[in-house]
């Protein structure tokens, strides 16, 4: 549970009552939207579930839709003129599309620090909400729906790869803005976006969970952050994502750079690897863990320093290096996977 969540819920529903006193008009009063319109659009009821979230995804049935792929932006979704639901853009041509599109505001639900630079050099704004695979606060929750309600759109949402915290913050925008039923919200997490049965917890927000009103959301200070700073687990969790893909790829092409992907170097992402571990190694998140959560770390942590060693003997030309870096990195996955198995799943 987020301690932030305790203090704000007392002060939120105190400002809700204060709101209900007052007339409609001076909503926006507390609020530090740029624009002078909130939007008033009210959120559906929340479902009586029977049974899983996950399950009930499936009780509207929403026409096919591909995906959209462009350079650097991936599983791209058009839910609506104002929410686009799709991957980190990677690179220069896909923050580019992002403008073409359209978007005036993209939201990143991610914990890598986004690129509010290159954002803002094509006039787009960035807000950071890190939020987890296992449930979205109270508080980011707030700031999700604020920003939704308060920011210019049209709205690009991401996380990673798009699939499933990304399509979550996605649908808080579609509640908040577009007032779509909650079961068609699932549906599009579901049946267009991918967003796994493991999330259930994802899904069962956006099926029953509470959503701010619009004056809970004006009363509430929140200045729009353009990064937060994530630290322990979740910052080596960054790291180490990326640095999964990375060499998975590495893999593929014999441990040796690769033409088609010019920007990767195996000794590089080895080094990720292994610095994703090393970065949190010590911190008190990992020191104070459970016995098989450390093992599993320092599992992670050996096998990537074996991985770089042996991708070093590979560039100097010894083949059977191969072989063994081969397993290390396997050694990696099953440690990631292990541990996920027992402390990231929500199920
Ligand atoms: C010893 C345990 C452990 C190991 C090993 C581990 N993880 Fe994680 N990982 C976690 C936990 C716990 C979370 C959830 C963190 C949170 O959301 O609070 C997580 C979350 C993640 C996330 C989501 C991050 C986010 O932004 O919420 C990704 C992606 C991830 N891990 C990738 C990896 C990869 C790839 C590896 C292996 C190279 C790996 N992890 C190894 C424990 C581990």
């Amino acid at each position: 549970m987020n301690p932030y969540t305790l203090p704000s819920a007392a002060l939120i529903s105190f400002l809700a009552l204060l709101g209900s006193c007052s007339s409609s008009k001076d909503s926006g009063a507390a609020g530090q939207g740029e624009g002078a319109n909130v939007i008033q659009v009210s959120v559906t009821a929340p479902l009586d579930l029977d049974g899983r979230a996950y399950d009930h995804a499936m009780t509207v049935e929403l026409p096919p839709v591909e995906p959209q792929e462009f350079e650097g932006l991936h599983n791209v979704f058009h839910l609506s003129d104002q929410i686009v639901s799709g991957s980190e853009p990677h690179g220069d041509a896909a923050m580019q599309k992002l403008a073409d599109l359209g978007i005036r505001t993209i939201v990143s639900v991610d914990g890598k620090a986004p690129e509010a630079e290159k954002a803002a050099a094509l006039g787009m704004r960035y807000v950071h909400i890190p939020i987890q695979y296992s449930d979205i606060s109270e508080n980011e929750m707030l700031r999700l729906a604020k920003t939704f309600r308060e920011l210019e759109g049209p709205f690009y949402v991401h996380c990673f790869h798009g699939k499933h915290r990304g399509p979550a913050g996605a649908e808080v925008g579609r509640l908040v803005l577009d007032g779509i039923p909650r079961d068609e919200a699932i549906a599009e997490m579901r049946q267009y976006c991918g967003t796994s049965k493991k999330y259930e917890g994802l899904y069962r927000l956006i099926a029953a969970g509470d959503i701010p009103t619009a004056s809970e959301t004006s009363a509430f200070e929140y200045n729009f952050a353009a990064r937060e700073e994530v630290e322990g687990v979740v910052a080596a969790m960054v790291i180490l994502s990326r640095a999964h893909d990375n060499n998975e790829s590495m893999m593929k092409s014999g441990w040796k750079p690769d033409p088609s992907h010019p920007d990767l170097d195996p000794i590089n992402e080895a080094t990720q690897l292994l610095q994703g571990f090393e970065s949190a190694a010590s911190h008190a998140e990992v020191r104070t863990a459970a016995q098989d959560f450390r093992s599993w770390w320092s599992e992670g942590q050996a096998e990537s320093a074996t991985l770089l060693d042996s991708v070093k003997s590979i560039q100097t030309g010894d083949e059977s290096a191969i072989e063994r870096a081969n397993r290390s990195f396997q050694a990696v996955q099953a440690a990631c996977t292990d541990c996920h198995g027992e402390y990231r799943n929500d199920i």
